[in-house]
C-alpha cells in the first residue's frame, strides 16, 4: 500500500468542544452516543473496545456493547455492559476490577475514552436486562462457556441441544411461541457497571488540530458502590 493510497480526507468536520468545558463530560458523551445510535451509520453504534488486564500483565481488549449510560445518582457517570462472568474478561475483572473503554464513531470523527473501576450490576438489573434479550441471545448465554476451548463448531451446536434439555425446552414450542418462553438468567451471566473516574472526549479538527479534553474525579469506595468527587477538566494537545 503506497503512502498516497492511505491519505484520507478525514477530519474536515471541524467540530469543537465548547471553549468553556462543561462541569461533567457525560452530557456531551450522551449526545454523541445518542446521535450515533439514532443514525446507526454502523450497525453496532453502541460498541466499545473494552480493555482489561490479563494475568500475564498485558492489556487484553475486545468489543462489547454499551447497554446503559447513567448520569444521575446512585451511579452518576457510569456505563453498563453485559457478559459472561466466568470467561477471560470476567476472571480478569475478578483479579483486577479496572477497565478502559473506548468508543470510536468514525463517521463523526469522535472518540470517547473512559477509565475506572467496575462493579457487577445488581441481580435485579441483570435479570431485567436478560429478560429483554432475544430468545437466541438468552439461550446462547446458557450454552457458551465463554473463552473455553471447544473441538469443533458441531460440538458447539450439540451444546445448544443440551441446554434445551437442561432447561426443559421443546424445539417445536420454541419455534411457535418465542414470546412466552421463560428462560432464567444463568448465574454466570450479568452486567458490569464502569464507574467513570476519567473521561476523555476527542473531536477531529480541520488540519488535524483536534479538540481534546479530559475530566477526572475521585471515587471513594462506599459499601457496594462509590461516592464521587467533583469533576475537574483539562484541555489537552492533540
Ligand atoms: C460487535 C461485537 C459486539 C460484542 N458484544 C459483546 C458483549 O456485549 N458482551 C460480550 O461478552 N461479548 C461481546 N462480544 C464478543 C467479545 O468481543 C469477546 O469475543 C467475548 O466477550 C469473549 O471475550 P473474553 O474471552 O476476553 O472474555 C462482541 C463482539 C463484537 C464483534
Amino acid at each position: 500500500m503506497s503512502d498516497e493510497s492511505v491519505q484520507c480526507q478525514f477530519y474536515d468536520q471541524g467540530e469543537r468542544l465548547p471553549d468553556q468545558l462543561p462541569e461533567s463530560p457525560f452530557g456531551i458523551f450522551q449526545a454523541w452516543f445518542d446521535q450515533a445510535w439514532k443514525e446507526r451509520l454502523t450497525p453496532n453504534a453502541n460498541a466499545m473496545i473494552l480493555s482489561t488486564i490479563h494475568d500475564d500483565g498485558m492489556a487484553d481488549s475486545r468489543v462489547v456493547l454499551c447497554k446503559r449510560i447513567d448520569h444521575d445518582p446512585p451511579n452518576p457517570g457510569s456505563v453498563v455492559f453485559y457478559t459472561n462472568y466466568t470467561g477471560d474478561k470476567g476472571r480478569q475483572l475478578d483479579a483486577n476490577p479496572f477497565v478502559s473503554a473506548c468508543f470510536h464513531w468514525d463517521h463523526y470523527e469522535r472518540q470517547v475514552r473512559i477509565r475506572g473501576p467496575v462493579i457487577k450490576t445488581t441481580e435485579a438489573e441483570s435479570d431485567a436486562y436478560f429478560a429483554s434479550r432475544q430468545l437466541e441471545s438468552r439461550l446462547g448465554s446458557w450454552m457458551s462457556d465463554q473463552s473455553q476451548p471447544i473441538e469443533s463448531r458441531d460440538a458447539l451446536l450439540e451444546k445448544v441441544a443440551g441446554v434445551m434439555d437442561k432447561l426443559g425446552l421443546d424445539a417445536a414450542a420454541l419455534m411457535n411461541n418465542q414470546e412466552n418462553i421463560e428462560i432464567p438468567r444463568p448465574p454466570h451471566w450479568g452486567g458490569y457497571r464502569i464507574h467513570a473516574q476519567s473521561v476523555e472526549l476527542w473531536a477531529g479538527g480541520v488540519g488535524r488540530i483536534h479538540d481534546r479534553a479530559r475530566w477526572n474525579r475521585n471515587l471513594t469506595k462506599d459499601g457496594d458502590g462509590y461516592t464521587y468527587g467533583p469533576w475537574s477538566s483539562t484541555r489537552l494537545q492533540p
